[in-house]
């Protein structure tokens, strides 16, 4: 478990003093991977190393497994460091060496004999799905399979924590998807608490359980995903989740925004909210994603004239919320209806 505590970090003193994080709260529980999203410069990657305390906070502290790391000395700070996993973007392999021998690295500094490290090498190997490329260099592998021995390398003290700093970024979809379902099986097997950086929306939607958006040194935003995606109100659940291009509504209709609020909307609610409105809902447009075995998501409806509060009301009998959609909804993802789409069917 991570817990962070009043972290500020700032660069610099004096008038060129930059407060880079500032007071930041949360805490990664075990079997828990926790993104941590924002822009360029937000303080992404400096939060990552005070966490493995490669950089000293200003002050507050960082506490791994109970030990509050910002209080041990220098010996006692490189053993705790062996229980914190780290993968970066570039994977950082050595060339020269294959992915067994970057895998056994940290065991080699630590002295492990060569019977003991081959066999813990193996077992990440075949951890990483990799078994067969034991003998392989860098170059003759994808960049997934890098990232792999670079996780196997990270594994091999076996901590309890992981960091992973834009690990999956500049990586192709199958990649990216292939090394978050890795890290989803280490969360739930090893149970290691994952606290995954990242710029890119998507992935989180992929791979965190929970999420905390980083802007300016300030978490502005954090809760568990599922959460933030059934709260209708929250902007971070909307960027993980955002409005796809949707038709628009014929004349007689008025587009409405409806958003799963409950654990348990009932699939056929299109033909539901229709009969208990007594109008057709035509479907426009939707985003639906499945996250601990329930759905969530939006989609936008056209509605023929009706009373806005029953519509309100009855969606809500759904575990939906429901609004008539706002310019934001639909600016720029209405698409041109193609010719004929609402003609009957015959
Ligand atoms: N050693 C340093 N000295 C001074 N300023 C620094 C140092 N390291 C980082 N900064 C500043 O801290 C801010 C946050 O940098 P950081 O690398 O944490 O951002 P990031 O969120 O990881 O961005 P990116 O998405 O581009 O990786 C930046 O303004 C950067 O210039
Ligand atoms: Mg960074």
């Amino acid at each position: 478990m991570i817990t962070v505590e009043k972290l500020t970090k700032v660069y610099g003193n004096g008038d060129s003093a930059v407060t880079v994080l500032d007071n930041l709260d949360f805490s990664v529980q075990q079997a828990e991977i926790f993104a941590v999203v924002g822009p360029s410069g937000a303080g992404k990657s400096t939060l990552a190393q005070c966490v493995n305390l490669l950089e000293r906070p200003t002050s507050g502290s960082v506490i791994v497994n109970g030990e509050n790391l910002s209080q041990l000395t220098e010996a006692q700070l490189r053993a705790a460091r062996r229980r914190i996993g780290t993968v970066f973007q570039s994977d950082g392999l050595f060339s020269r060496r294959t992915a067994a021998e970057n895998i056994s690295l940290p065991l080699d500094y630590l002295g492990v004999t060569r019977a003991d490290a081959k066999k813990r090498v193996g077992e990440l190997l075949e951890r990483v799905g990799l078994s067969s490329h034991a003998k392989h260099y860098p170059h003759q592998l994808s960049g997934g399979q890098r990232q792999r021995v670079g996780i196997a390398r990270a594994l091999a003290l076996k901590p309890t924590v992981l960091l992973a700093d834009e690990a999956t970024s500049g990586l192709d979809p199958a990649s990216t998807a292939s090394i978050t379902a890795l890290l989803k099986e280490l969360r739930t097997d090893l149970g290691l608490s994952i606290l995954f950086i990242t710029h890119e929306m998507e992935t989180v939607l992929q791979v965190a359980d929970s999420v905390a958006r980083l802007d300016n040194g300030h978490i502005v935003e954090s809760g568990r995903v599922v959460d933030l995606l059934r709260d209708a109100s929250s902007p971070l659940g909307r960027d993980l989740n955002p409005a796809k291009p949707a038709l628009p509504a014929a004349p007689d209709e008025t587009t409405w925004f409806v958003s799963y609020t409950s654990a348990h909307v009932p699939s056929d609610w299109v033909t539901r909210l229709g009969e208990a409105l007594s109008s057709p809902v035509s479907l426009l447009g939707a985003s639906i994603e499945t996250i601990e075995g329930a759905v969530v998501g939006h989609a936008q409806v056209g509605l023929r004239a009706a009373n806005a509060e029953a519509v309100i009301r009855q969606a809500q009998k759904l575990g939906l919320d429901a609004r008539p959609a706002a310019a934001h909804d639909l600016a720029s993802t209405t698409v041109a209806a193609p010719a004929g789409q609402k003609e009957p069917v015959a």
